[in-house]
């Protein structure tokens, strides 16, 4: 549903995502797990096409999102790790506007923001000016922005931030339930309960690379440590700083 093919992408002499190729299928959730700076945003920004790659290609349902944009973003829906939102919106206005951009309008429209809002107990904020809106508030609205037009496929860059406990709960299932309908969702994160306990296929990367995938298992046997936690896993994998080092720098 998603594919990469050598995706790169260069500010100047430093590579953020180096030669990047994945294939990610439909009808689940694909994880990009990777310690912060790894390249996570980059390549989800390519991805969506807010950012132009400078090698490779993308294609989302076979449609290249240099070449064929509109075909491309008429199935996906996009949550960035920053998003711009209209402050002098309120929220169902924001979301009429987000289906707008899609052609769509009229009761059918009014009753999907109506779905979306209902379904995260924000309906009581629906005619509230965004500006009073929470942080998880606003992330909740953003990703009922970007399910507004029913897209095959979803990306969100760090899903739970700003989300409490029962919130973060409720998109996890939205996120099955998407993917068990058919959908495409691909999430990064660099929180390991996350992408152990929703993610059905990962790719790790790091420095721009993807240097681990497939299933959580698999990336257990990739650093060879069968029966080690998760977040060994993750730091054998990576390699960051060692203890040492977190000792030398704690004590200077
Ligand atoms: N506009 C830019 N100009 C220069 N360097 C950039 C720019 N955007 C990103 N980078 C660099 O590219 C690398 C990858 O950044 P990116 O935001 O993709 O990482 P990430 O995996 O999303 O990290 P995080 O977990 O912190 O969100 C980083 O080293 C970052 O400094
Ligand atoms: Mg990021």
């Amino acid at each position: 549903m998603i594919s990469l093919t050598q995706l790169t992408k260069r500010y100047g002499e430093f590579t953020a995502v180096d030669s990047i190729d994945l294939e990610i299928r439909g009808g689940a959730i694909f994880g990009l797990l990777g310690p912060n700076g790894a390249g996570k945003t980059t390549t989800l920004r390519m991805i969506a096409g807010i950012l132009e790659p400078d090698g490779g290609s993308v294609r989302i349902a076979g449609h290249d999102i240099v070449r064929e944009p509109m075909a491309a973003r008429r199935v996906l829906g996009f949550v960035p790790d920053r998003p711009f939102v209209y402050e002098k919106l309120t929220g169902a206005e924001l979301l009429r506007f987000a289906a707008g951009l899609y052609g769509l309008a009229g009761p059918e429209v009014e009753h999907r923001i109506d779905e979306l809002l209902g379904l995260w107990d924000l309906l009581a904020w629906r005619d509230q000016l965004v500006e009073s809106y929470s942080h998880g508030m606003r992330q909740k609205l953003i990703i009922s922005s970007a399910l507004v037009h029913q897209p095959e496929v979803l990306v969100i860059d760090e899903p739970m931030v700003g989300l409490d406990p029962r919130s973060a709960r409720l998109l996890k299932d939205l996120l099955r339930s998407y993917a068990d309908g058919g959908g495409t969702a691909l999430v990064s994160t660099h929180t390991l309960e996350l992408a152990e306990t929703l993610c059905d296929r990962l790719a790790v990367i790091d420095h721009g690379r993807v240097v681990a995938g497939g299933t959580m298992d698999d990336l257990r046997r990739a650093a060879a440590s069968e029966d080690g936690g998760l977040e060994e896993v993750f730091l054998r994998i990576t390699r960051g700083a060692s203890d040492a080092e977190i000792d030398r720098v704690l004590k200077a």
